[in-house]
């Protein structure tokens, strides 16, 4: 499975603020970027926090293109997603650790956990089941450190805004409980442009 994390960033790697508001950090261009990327993965994954702040559609939408629409895959260990959410949907996997209950028209599984929540492994497993060959993980912070920590991340895909949302707002990377310096994932750049008043940086896993 070909894992990217894309992030949307201040300059100080916020994804949000404190209160959780994040729409839109990035400009029009970046987020046109980002349409593209869903387009080209199978699926695209969020945590259920995301689903609760920003009620995403998660579909890729390209201007003058139909797009076949990666599968959406939402991680919610309580099963949270409201059935009124945007992506409640067909097309639209939600893998929980609850008792599973009807969430609109998505398909809703249960599956092993790790500390309570879906663990990646199990996560992966189950998107190739789906089909999928390749996910795009779109945060929020807890989901993309859970993937980062088990070593799952291939490639990063992060799109810096030139603002500063300071200490209190949310880390675009949670805890990663890492001992030492040397234990930090490690990339390598591949690409660095400037799209709109933003800036795009793309990294391989080293
Ligand atoms: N700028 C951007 O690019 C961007 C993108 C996405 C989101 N956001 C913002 O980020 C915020 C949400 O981010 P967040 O970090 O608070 O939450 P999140 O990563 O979206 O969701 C975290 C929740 O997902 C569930 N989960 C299930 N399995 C998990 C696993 N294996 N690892 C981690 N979480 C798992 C957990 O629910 P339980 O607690 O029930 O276990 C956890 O609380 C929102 O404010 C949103 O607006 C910004």
């Amino acid at each position: 499975m070909r894992v990217t994390l894309k992030l949307a960033t201040s300059l100080d790697g916020r994804i949000a603020t404190a209160s959780g508001e994040s729409q839109w950090i990035t400009g029009e261009a970046a987020r046109l970027e980002g349409h593209r990327l869903r387009a080209a993965h199978d699926a695209i994954l969020v945590g259920v926090e995301t689903v609760l702040h920003d009620d995403p559609e998660l579909t890729a939408r390209l201007p003058g293109r139909a797009v076949d629409q990666p599968l959406r895959v939402v991680l919610d260990s309580r099963l949270r997603t409201p059935a009124s959410a945007k992506l409640a949907g067909e097309n639209t996997l939600i893998l929980t650790a609850a008792e599973p209950h009807a969430v609109g028209a998505a398909t809703v599984r249960r599956v092993e956990v790790e500390d309570g929540r879906p663990a990646v492994a199990v996560v992966l497993k189950a998107l190739a089941a789906a089909g999928a060959g390749s996910v795009l993980i779109e945060g929020g912070g807890q989901v993309a450190a859970s993937f980062l920590r088990a070593g799952a991340v291939d490639a990063l895909e992060w799109f810096r805004a030139p603002i500063l949302l300071g200490g209190e707002g949310r880390p675009c990377v949670a805890a990663l409980a890492l001992a030492k310096l040397s234990d930090a994932p490690k990339f390598r750049r591949q690409g660095v442009a400037p799209v709109g008043d933003d800036l795009w940086e793309r990294y391989v896993r080293l």
